[in-house]
């Protein structure tokens, strides 16, 4: 596939080096193009070296017109995108006019094109921006993002670029698939973040699951080609784009949705953290103050993990056990009981798993395991979806899929 990576003078240019590694990794063919102020951010020797190929960044430079002019480029590209992109080329864009090379590629494109906003959450939120923002996805300009939270104004807001991870995956997606991905064509479905279970109209009990993990394995599942179907519980985390999401609250509307999903699916993914119990029943009207003590009779809810895994042809079917203590004897055990192809097991609570970026983890199988060090949730997830792929492939089917032999298996 081949990407135009268009990037403008923004803050978070400093993570475009990491966005071409995860193109490239993937097999895209990446042409960087920068516009004049992005050189003040990042510069074109390290993208020349990330990319493999010299950037582009000046409409008359004759040398490079000559080799691929800006028409031959736009013509070249699969899918343009703009990473970071700030108010000011959203503006240029809207505008209509063409007075640099990277404006040029969008007018002469008839790639799809899509945009990473990242700016200041003021920025981002002022009228002109929405208008901006309103108009080009009017023109069927895809706008990816952007994430809500710290920025490097020391503000907090929705302005952060979306992290690389899911802006790669999202390419693949407009790309229509091309390029070599492990799960080109297989269904992959997730289930992500908390569930509530209804005390009475107001009340509910719940847990401190964030969502993170499980939608950042949706990324990484999607950037491998595959199509995802996201489970999601009440979160606060942007929608992956180019997935799939089904929102429910309880345990039980989780488990009518995975079942609804999971009919033709080849990978089941259970990185939600579903309540094990739910009140016997719901209240009709908010429960009064009046004794000093009550309490509240509890039954179990669906088992959601242990009914795919029971499905007479189930698909390949991965675990999630958040404990306290004794992580990996617990987890070994779900694996076994459960009858699950693979579990991935972290410590929750004390500063470790729930509502944080980063994870420690440990994936176990029938007959092996695989540590992996404290990382971010996002390099974790691409690292256990080509786990799980690899032994998918290994257990499933006959399959052979190239990239599967470059992958390691330490522990
Ligand atoms: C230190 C600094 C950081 C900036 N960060 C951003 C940013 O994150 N997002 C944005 O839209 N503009 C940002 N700007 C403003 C843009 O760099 C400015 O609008 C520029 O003209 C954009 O040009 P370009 O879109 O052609 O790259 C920043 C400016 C400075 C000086």
């Amino acid at each position: 596939m081949n990407v135009v990576l268009g990037i403008s003078g923004g803050i978070a240019a400093y993570k475009a080096p990491d966005l071409v590694r995860r193109l490239r990794e993937r097999g895209a063919n990446v042409q960087i193009v920068m516009t004049a102020s992005a050189e003040e951010f990042v510069t074109s020797t390290a993208l020349q070296a990330v990319s493999g190929k010299p950037i582009r960044s000046n409409l008359w430079d004759k040398e490079a017109e000559a080799a691929m002019s800006h028409i031959e480029l736009a013509r070249w590209a699969d899918v343009v995108v703009i990473a970071p992109a700030t108010a000011e080329v959203m503006a240029r864009i809207v505008s209509g006019g063409a007075p640099d090379l990277l404006t040029t590629i969008c007018l002469a494109t008839e790639a799809p094109i899509a945009l990473a906003p990242a700016m200041n959450h003021v920025m981002w939120g002022n009228a002109a921006t929405q208008a901006n923002r309103e108009v080009l996805e009017k023109r069927g300009i895809h706008i990816l993002g952007p994430g809500i939270g710290s920025q490097a104004c020391g503000e907090t807001g929705a302005g952060r670029m979306l992290e690389p991870d899911a802006i790669a995956a999202a390419v693949f997606s407009l790309g229509g698939g091309k390029g070599e991905s492990l799960l080109d064509g297989r269904k992959v479905v997730i289930t992500a973040g908390p569930t509530r279970e209804a005390i009475d109209p107001v009340r509910y009990i719940t847990n401190r699951s964030s969502g993170k993990m499980g939608y950042a394995l949706a990324s990484a599942a999607a950037a491998q080609g595959a199509k995802v179907v996201l489970i999601s519980g009440p979160v606060s985390v942007p929608a992956p784009p180019g997935i799939e999401v089904v929102d429910v609250e309880s345990a039980e509307q989780m488990y009518e949705a995975t079942h609804t999903a999971i009919v033709d699916a080849d990978i089941f993914i259970a990185a939600a953290a579903v309540a094990d119990y739910r009140p016997a029943t719901v209240v009709k009207q908010k429960i009064k103050k009046k004794s000093d003590a009550m309490s509240i009779e509890l039954v179990r809810c669906p088992d959601i993990l242990a009914s795919v895994a029971e499905m007479e042809s189930s698909p390949f079917t991965v675990g999630f056990a958040a404990e306290t203590e004794n992580v990996i004897e617990y987890a070994r055990g779900k694996l076994e009981n459960k009858k699950l192809d693979m579990i991935v097991a972290n410590r929750v609570g004390d500063n470790f798993g729930f509502d944080r970026d980063d994870n420690t983890a440990t994936a176990l199988w029938h007959d092996g395991q695989k540590s992996f060090p404290t990382c971010s949730k996002i390099d974790l997830s691409r690292e256990l979806i080509e786990l799980v792929a690899q032994h998918f492939y290994a257990v499933r089917s006959a399959d052979t899929q190239p990239r599967l032999t470059a992958i390691s298996n330490s522990d």
